[in-house]
């Protein structure tokens, strides 16, 4: 069996699956992607944050606005306060370098009253949509390029629970949101993650019109798939993906404070018009 062939497989956690005749280095690359919640103290070097941030400016941008920013967090005192405002993630304390994706409408907000143009699109749902949207593409650029050096990730949607605290630590300006965080750094060996099974892509993956009924026998074969997932890795999930991620769901309570997010956003400038 190729290495592709072995990664599409592990990728989908099916033996059965039909492996495409198309691939390239980067997509090999991209199937052995895996959240690291264990990292080892060695330092991200400024050249290898350097290529990363060029990987994510690479990505591309609605109207080319360039309305995203990245704070790089490399202070353990940093790190341990932004740890605890994310619900206390052990990863966050010590991965060496926190990248934290911010949606950044200041910047434009700057340019336009130095010239003395108006700029109240900035008030509308739309334009802050847009900035979590170019955050999130350069964010997912970044994390292809630091794997791609060897380096490991986790994304910290933890950075939502508490926006106020997170933009104070951070010293952002108004119209300045901290989309995510990103730990970043080598694996501990001695704790490995493992690749985790996507849905087949019958459940994605629609042709000329979506069906929700057609994705039926996918979303039983994933729940399949990672009920024995989480036995393996011995973890503490109980039932399947689907019991999994409706209990992730179930109320206000069920979102670690961000049922507030709303608010969080006006109070940190975004009018959401
Ligand atoms: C936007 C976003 C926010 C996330 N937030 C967290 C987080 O706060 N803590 C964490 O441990 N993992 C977090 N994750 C990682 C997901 O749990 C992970 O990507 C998912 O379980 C799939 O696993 P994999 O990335 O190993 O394939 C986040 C992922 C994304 C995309």
């Amino acid at each position: 069996m190729s290495v592709f062939e072995d990664r599409f497989r592990a990728r989908y956690g099916a033996s059965e699956v039909p492996v495409p005749a198309a691939s390239s280095a980067l997509i090999e690359q991209l199937l052995t992607h895996k959240s690291v919640r264990a990292y080892r103290p060695d330092p991200v070097s400024d050249d290898q944050l350097s290529a990363i941030i060029a990987a994510a400016e690479s990505a591309a941008s609605s109207s080319n606005l360039q309305v995203w920013s990245v704070v790089a967090v490399r202070s353990q005192a940093t790190r341990d306060a932004l740890a605890e405002c994310a619900g206390g993630q052990v990863h966050v304390r010590e991965a060496p370098l926190q990248l934290v994706w911010l949606a950044d409408l200041a910047r434009l907000e700057m340019i336009s009253t130095a010239l003395e143009r108006p700029n109240a699109a900035l008030d509308y749902t739309e334009m802050f949509v847009t900035a979590v949207i170019d955050a999130a593409l350069a964010a997912q650029n970044a994390t292809a390029a630091a794997e791609s050096l060897g380096l490991s990730t986790v994304y910290i949607g933890g950075m939502r629970n508490r926006p106020e605290e997170v933009a104070a630590l951070l010293g952002l300006p108004p119209k300045v949101f901290a989309v995510f965080g990103m730990c970043v750094g080598y694996e501990d060996d001695a704790r490995p993650a493992s690749v985790k099974p996507r849905p087949p892509q019958s459940v994605v993956l629609h042709r000329e019109r979506y069906s929700l009924a057609d994705q039926q026998a996918g979303i039983d074969a994933y729940n399949a798939a990672m009920a024995a997932f989480y036995t393996e890795q011995k973890m503490n999930v109980r039932g399947d993906w689907g019991i999994h991620s409706s209990k992730r769901i179930a109320g206000p309570e069920t979102l670690s404070g961000r049922d507030r997010l709303v608010d969080a956003l006006h109070a940190l400038g975004f009018s959401l018009k």
